[in-house]
C-alpha cells in the first residue's frame, strides 16, 4: 500500500496539471483526466483519436460531488446504494450549473457517470476535486485493456502515469442504463442483466440506439483485434485461432480457451486477453465456436459482433 500511496500522489499531480492517466477498473483499464477541464479532457480525445461525437463517461467516489452535477433524486439514490460501486454507468440529466467539461457530453444534456470499484482507483478519486473522465484506455475502435500492459500495448509513452492495478476483475465495459425518460440498457457489460431486471422488476429493454443521442461506439467497428473474426464456428484451419469455451479432449496450438468448463464469467473475463494475444501471434483469422446468449455469454457475443464487422 505504501508504494501505492506515492503512484496515487504522483497521478494526483499529473491529474492537476490537466495530464491523462490510466487508471484501473474492475471492468476495463480507463484513461483518466480531470472531467472540468476542457484541457484535460481535449487530450483524452486526441489520446484515444476519439471523434468528439462519443460522450465521454465520468467515474466518482461519493454521491455528494455527483450532486453537483446531476440531478439526483431519491430513487436514483435507492439505486446507487443496490448497485455501486459497480460495474454500471448511469446516464442521468446534467444541471445546468455543473462545471463538466463541454468535451465530455459533446453539448448534450444528459451525463454518463459510473462509480467503479477498485481500491487504487477509489483512493485516487478520494484525493480529488473533481470527478475523471475515463473511456477505456485504447485508441478508439480497438480492444479494450484489462492489464498495464495493455495500456502500454496500445500508447507506449504517449501517457505518462499508467497505474498498475492488476488483471481487471471483470474484463468487460460497464453496462450502460439510460435512466433519464424511459429505462434502457444502451451497453450490456459487466452488471448482469438479470439483477437489473430484478431489482426493477421488469425486463428493463435493451437498445443500443437512442433517438437523442448517436452514441457511435455502440454501433459501428468496436472492439476490433483488426483481424476478421468468423463467429459460430465449428472447426478452424491449423493457420487460424479458434476461441473456445470449455476445454477440449485434444487440443491444438492454435485452440484459445476463454473458459475450461464453459464458465461465461470466467469468459468474459478472458476475452480482450485473448483477442491480443492472437493478435501478438499473428493470426491472420479468428474464429469462434458458439458462445450460449445467456449471461456474460451475451455481452461477449455483442461484442464478438461489433469486432467482426467489416
Ligand atoms: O467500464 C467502463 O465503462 C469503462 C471504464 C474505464 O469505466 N469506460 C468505458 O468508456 O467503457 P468508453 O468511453 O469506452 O465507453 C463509454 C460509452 C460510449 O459508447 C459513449 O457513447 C457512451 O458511453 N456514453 C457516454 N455518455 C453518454 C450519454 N450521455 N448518453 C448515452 N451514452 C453515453
Ligand atoms: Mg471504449
Amino acid at each position: 500500500m505504501k508504494n501505492n500511496l506515492s503512484i496515487i500522489k504522483k497521478a494526483k499531480n499529473l491529474l492537476n496539471k490537466d495530464e491523462c492517466v490510466a487508471i484501473p477498473t474492475e471492468t476495463v483499464y480507463g484513461l483518466a483526466g480531470n472531467a472540468y477541464s476542457d484541457k484535460a479532457t481535449l487530450k483524452i480525445f486526441k489520446l484515444k483519436k476519439r471523434t468528439k461525437k462519443n460522450p465521454l463517461i465520468v467515474h466518482y467516489n461519493s454521491l455528494q460531488m455527483l450532486k453537483n452535477d446531476c440531478f439526483i433524486n431519491i430513487e436514483f439514490s435507492k439505486i446507487y446504494k443496490k448497485f455501486c460501486p459497480g460495474p454500471i454507468t448511469f446516464i442521468l440529466k446534467l444541471k445546468k450549473d455543473s462545471k463538466i467539461s463541454k468535451n465530455v457530453t459533446n453539448n448534450k444534456k444528459t451525463l454518463a457517470v459510473r462509480f467503479p470499484k477498485h481500491p487504487i482507483t477509489n483512493k485516487l478519486l478520494k484525493l480529488l476535486k473533481y470527478p475523471l473522465a475515463a473511456p477505456s484506455a485504447n485508441i478508439s475502435t480497438k480492444v479494450s485493456p484489462v492489464s498495464k500492459d495493455d495500456v502500454k500495448d496500445e500508447f507506449g509513452k504517449k501517457v505518462k502515469l499508467i497505474i498498475n492495478g492488476g488483471r481487471s476483475k471483470i474484463g468487460l465495459e460497464s453496462t450502460i442504463i439510460n435512466l433519464v425518460s424511459k429505462k434502457k440498457i444502451l451497453r450490456l457489460g459487466g452488471m448482469e442483466r438479470s439483477k437489473i431486471n430484478r431489482y426493477f422488476k421488469k425486463n428493463i429493454k435493451y437498445s443500443s440506439s437512442n433517438k437523442n443521442i448517436t452514441v457511435p461506439g455502440q454501433s459501428s467497428l468496436h472492439y476490433s483485434p483488426g483481424i476478421p473474426i468468423k463467429l459460430n464456428a465449428t472447426k478452424a484451419k491449423a493457420n487460424e485461432a479458434f476461441i473456445l469455451v470449455k476445454k477440449r479432449k485434444k487440443t491444438l496450438k492454435n485452440y484459445f480457451y476463454l473458459s475450461k468448463t464453459k464458465n461465461l464469467k470466467q469468459a468474459g473475463r478472458n476475452l480482450y486477453k485473448t483477442l491480443r494475444l492472437i493478435k501478438k501471434k499473428n493470426y491472420k483469422k479468428i474464429c469462434v465456436e458458439k458462445i450460449p446468449n445467456i449471461g456474460f455469454g451475451e455481452v461477449i457475443n455483442d461484442r464478438l459482433e461489433r469486432a467482426s464487422i467489416k
